[in-house]
């Protein structure tokens, strides 16, 4: 798939503020008069978003890592398939909160050394990555306090708690550096509009270059 559009991402631990940060700059680009659709993962289409309640919600023990990898990758085949894909070939900006650098880190490091199945299913099933991946990086106390005071359902990856919210911390600054040429990194400990100005700073950059 030859993708004419721009597509974006946005990374980070739960809580971090990437939702938040995706919303305004779809926002912000609409205002530029680009057309802009805003997704997410787990989900952004109707197969992938009943995939997503049975990934997210329930016992923490209830998958395995491995069947996990299957599902994340089976709900991102048909985002990608039904949605991504499309609004790109058409020449829109695609922001998705999250993408497979997700997967990277939840499946392929969080419970064992996982990252070559991730990223061997990745090549077969999926094949593109982001031109663009804004990571909001932030303190682990912070997000989670934040990601719990929301209250949802959505708790299997939340319940691990903040050992686990660290570690995907420094995995998501590794992943930074092995990606240099698509990933910029955000301090999200700042107030919602500081760190919209700078995402917006960061993508416009991009976009003139
Ligand atoms: P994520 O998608 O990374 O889990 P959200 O954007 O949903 O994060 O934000 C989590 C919570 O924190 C929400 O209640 C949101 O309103 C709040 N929030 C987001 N960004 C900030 C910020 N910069 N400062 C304070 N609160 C924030
Ligand atoms: P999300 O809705 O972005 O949650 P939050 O707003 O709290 O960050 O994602 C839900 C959870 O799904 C999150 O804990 C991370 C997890 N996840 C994976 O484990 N693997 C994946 O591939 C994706 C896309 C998400």
């Amino acid at each position: 798939m030859t993708a004419s559009g721009l597509f974006i991402s946005f990374e980070g631990i739960d809580g971090s503020g990437k939702s938040t940060q995706a919303r305004l700059l779809a926002d912000h680009l609409r205002k530029q008069g680009r057309d802009v659709v805003l997704t997410r993962e787990p989900g952004g289409s109707e197969g992938a978003e009943e995939i997503r309640a049975l990934v997210l919600q329930g016992d923490p023990d209830r998958w395995s890592a491995e069947t996990e990898i299957l599902l994340f990758t089976a709900a991102r085949r048909d985002h990608l398939e039904r949605t991504i894909g499309p609004a790109l070939a058409a020449g829109k900006v695609v922001i998705c909160d999250r993408f497979a650098d997700s997967t990277r880190m939840y499946q392929g490091v969080s419970r064992g050394d996982l990252r070559h199945v991730v990223d061997d299913l990745h090549r077969l099933m999926i094949g593109i990555e982001p031109d663009i991946t804004v990571l909001i990086d932030m303190d682990p106390a912070q997000g989670l306090s934040r990601a719990l005071s929301r209250q949802t359902a959505e708790e299997r990856f939340e319940d691990f708690g903040e050992d686990l919210q660290q570690a995907m911390r420094a995995g998501f600054l590794a992943l930074a550096q092995e990606f240099p040429d698509r990933f910029v990194v955000i301090d999200g400990g700042h107030s919602v509009e500081t760190v919209a100005q700078a995402v917006q700073a960061a993508i416009q950059e991009r976009l003139v270059s």
